[in-house]
């Protein structure tokens, strides 16, 4: 199968991954302007944000920030890049600064849109703040670093209104390879699935530009990838798109996990761990084994997923050859010859190869359920992933099994130990 073939049947054709349709229900007239405004100008919040604006009718017209700096970075970026698309530049009263940056943007009466690319800690916050003045939103996983955010977070689903539409930023499911060989495990393919392996081999992450010197609290905040508060752990933020491929392609959640490993190479600031070895078992006795590494930086970036069933293997690399090898064989025509781990990786999350089109497609389906309907709320489909990497993050830590109801009845909560009205 190919991206065209896959467009023309299927999950492609049924998610409306091409143009807006032409209705003018909730309020949007066809193919005009979706008011957007960007929470947290930093790598990942740019990088979708440009995407929106050169893959659907979204328009930046509003940037918020805590720090001056990625505001005006943020609002130069896209004033160049509404010049380019002959749209307007940012109304300077449009760009919001501070602590209460969010609350600003979320009451702003001239934004549709708002897209939330602030650090783990702060996106249920951020998310009630825009649920609440009826903003539609698009908000980066994870959905809560801890089990009370997680659980806030499930509130905070109930409260969306049918017409508000809510996308968590699970790109990878967007992947028209990853959606075309998704669609294949869930009609069957494999059989009786056994067995998952998983895996995440990424290089160490690097110390935000400029921080070196900061006063402790604004360099923590900064580089808030190496600290398990604002982060979640690697396995919480960053490993958790492949555990939510697991869940989705299993349509399960794990029932339990054992966990270990540890912080065994790094030595910048921080406490998130450099490498995870998770066991999950899912219902009917599936197991998922998960490994993950982030340090180092060979020029080497891996990850994926391999499922084990009856009749099949099915292959889900982020880079390398999407297949299933058995009884029903099938490939993606455009990723066969390509080799396993080759790609690079993106700290933006744009990734190349087999992700190369996962930002665009979820963006214009995202966009077409703001316009057209039906709205989306995936708030609770966000929670229970994270919760899952949760579940092997509490293994990890304690060393021992952990079930799903003792993770949920723990009422686990981090700190950060300072709050960001220093930064007023
Ligand atoms: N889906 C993906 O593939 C993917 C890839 C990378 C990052 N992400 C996610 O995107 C989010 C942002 O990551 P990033 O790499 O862009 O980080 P970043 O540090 O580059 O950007 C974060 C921005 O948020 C701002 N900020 C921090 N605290 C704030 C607050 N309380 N209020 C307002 N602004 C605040 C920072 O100043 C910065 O500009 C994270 O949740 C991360 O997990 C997702």
């Amino acid at each position: 199968m190919d991206r065209r073939e896959f467009l023309q049947t299927g999950t492609g054709a049924a998610a409306g991954l091409m143009l807006l349709d032409a209705r003018t229900a909730f309020g949007y007239e066809a193919n005009s302007a979706v008011r957007h405004g960007l929470l947290g100008c930093g790598n990942r919040g740019t990088a979708v944000a440009s995407s929106f604006s050169q893959n659907t009718t979204a328009q930046v017209v509003a940037v918020a920030d805590l720090f001056a700096d990625q505001l005006a970075a943020g609002k130069s970026h896209f004033d160049r890049l509404n010049a380019s698309l002959g749209r307007s530049a940012i109304d300077a009263k449009m760009a919001f600064k501070g602590p209460h940056a969010f609350e600003e943007l979320a009451t702003s009466p001239g934004v549709d849109l708002i897209q939330i690319s602030t650090p783990p800690f702060f996106h249920v916050q951020h998310l009630e703040a825009a649920v609440a003045a009826g903003k539609h939103v698009y908000c980066e996983k994870p959905m809560g670093i801890d089990v009370r955010q997680a659980k806030h977070a499930r509130e905070i689903a109930k409260r969306v209104k049918p017409e508000q539409s809510v996308d968590v930023g699970f790109q990878c499911r967007s992947a028209p390879p990853i959606a075309a060989i998704a669609e294949k495990i869930k009609t069957g393919s494999l059989g009786k699935i056994a067995a998952v392996n998983g895996w995440y081999f990424a290089p160490a992450s690097k110390e935000h530009p400029g921080s070196a010197g900061a006063p402790k609290d604004e360099y923590r905040l900064r580089n808030w990838l190496w600290d398990r508060a604002l982060s979640g752990d690697i396995l919480v933020e960053q490993n958790i798109h492949i555990i939510d491929l697991c869940n989705w392609m299993l349509g399960a959640r794990p029932l339990k996990a054992l966990a270990t490993g540890g912080r065994n190479v790094l030595t910048h600031a921080g406490d998130c761990w450099d490498n995870y070895e998770v066991a999950f078992t899912y219902p009917g006795d599936v197991r998922m084994s998960f490994n993950s590494t982030q340090f180092g930086d060979y020029g080497m970036f891996d990850a994926g997923l391999r499922l084990f069933g009856a009749m099949g293997m099915a292959t889900v690399p982020y880079s390398g050859p999407v297949e299933i090898k058995g009884a029903q064989p099938w490939a993606w025509q455009e990723s066969a010859g390509t080799t396993a781990g080759s790609g690079q990786f993106a700290a933006n999350g744009a990734f190349d190869d087999n992700l190369k089109f996962a930002d665009r497609d979820k963006e214009r389906t995202f966009i077409d359920s703001i316009t057209s309907g039906p709205a989306h709320n995936q708030i609770e489909a966000g929670v229970e992933t994270a919760l899952s990497c949760m579940m092997g993050r509490m293994a990890g830590l304690t060393q021992r099994e952990v079930g799903w109801d003792e993770l949920i009845a723990h009422g686990e909560s981090y700190e950060i130990g300072f709050s960001v009205e220093e930064f007023a």
